[in-house]
């Protein structure tokens, strides 16, 4: 798959957006902003609602037996395989290869940590919770038919892992002692620098070739992408309350 263009996002842009990361702008200036910024803005309260999960502070404080962690994983590497399965079917789809790169698909790294965690039945331990089911369907749903809602559901899961998902692996690192074999998910060996990775990234997003339709489209299933997310971790917590 190809990856990034190499060109640099608007400096402007950057400084605007480093400048207000959380979009506290009037309804007005959010139209003038770059689009990454807009996207960033406009999901930051879903963003918010999904890191405010109790489960996930039990988990990255080291309250929650490893099992839990594994989880956690088992639902993530049926979201991933639902994703990268979506992915290859837009291969030859000029909108979305900009997005499509190698060094970014999961779930060969959720198997080994899987593997590594629950044995090689691993993939006998996973059982779809409600939540994720509903979060699957919801990709297959929209992601192999819009361009807008496939950006969507790649930018919530990828730019998160290369974002927030760096601190919650070095919290695991520290809470259950992993180092490769059991973090193997949040690290991206393949990209040896996150920042210009995560900028040229950005500059996709803004470069796209999507109407201002689409753009809406493109936030309003990121919002509800950061809904579904947060909806696992509610479902995990109640398992792990039920055991
Ligand atoms: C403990 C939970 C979480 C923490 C501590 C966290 C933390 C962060 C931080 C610090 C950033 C900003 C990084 C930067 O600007 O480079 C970020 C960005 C992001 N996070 Fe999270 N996050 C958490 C959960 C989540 C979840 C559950 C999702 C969705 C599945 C998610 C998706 C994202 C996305 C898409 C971005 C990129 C925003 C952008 O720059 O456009 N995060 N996160």
């Amino acid at each position: 798959m190809c990856a990034f263009s190499h060109e640099r996002p608007d400096c402007a842009a950057r400084r605007r957006a480093a400048a207000d990361p959380y979009g506290k702008r009037s309804q007005a200036s959010l139209y003038t902003m770059a689009f990454h910024e807009r996207l960033k803005a406009e999901t930051s309260e879903a963003h918010r609602a999904a890191e405010e999960s109790p489960f996930v502070d039990d988990l990255l404080s080291g309250k929650l037996p490893a099992s839990a962690y594994a989880c956690l994983l088992g639902q993530l590497f049926l979201v991933y395989q639902t994703l990268e399965d979506a992915a290859r079917s837009h291969r030859e789809n000029p909108v979305v290869t900009p997005f499509l790169d190698d060094a970014l698909l999961r779930v060969p790294e959720l198997e080994r940590d899987l593997r590594h965690l629950s044995g090689d039945d691993w993939l006998d331990h996973i059982d779809p919770m409600p939540a994720t089911l509903d979060y699957t369907n919801r990709i297959r749903e929209v992601a192999y038919g819009s361009n807008a809602a496939f950006i969507a559901h790649h930018y919530v899961r990828y730019l998160g892992d290369l974002s927030g998902g760096q601190i919650i692996r070095r919290s695991l690192e520290r809470a259950y002692g992993f180092s490769d074999d059991g973090v193997r998910f949040y690290r991206f060996d393949s990209i040896p620098k996150m920042k210009p990775y995560k900028d040229r990234y950005r500059y996709a997003l803004d470069s796209a070739p999507l109407s201002a339709r689409e753009h809406d489209e493109l936030i309003g299933e990121a919002i509800q992408s950061f809904e579904l997310n947060a909806a696992v971790f509610r479902d995990l917590g109640h398992e792990l309350a039920r055991r």
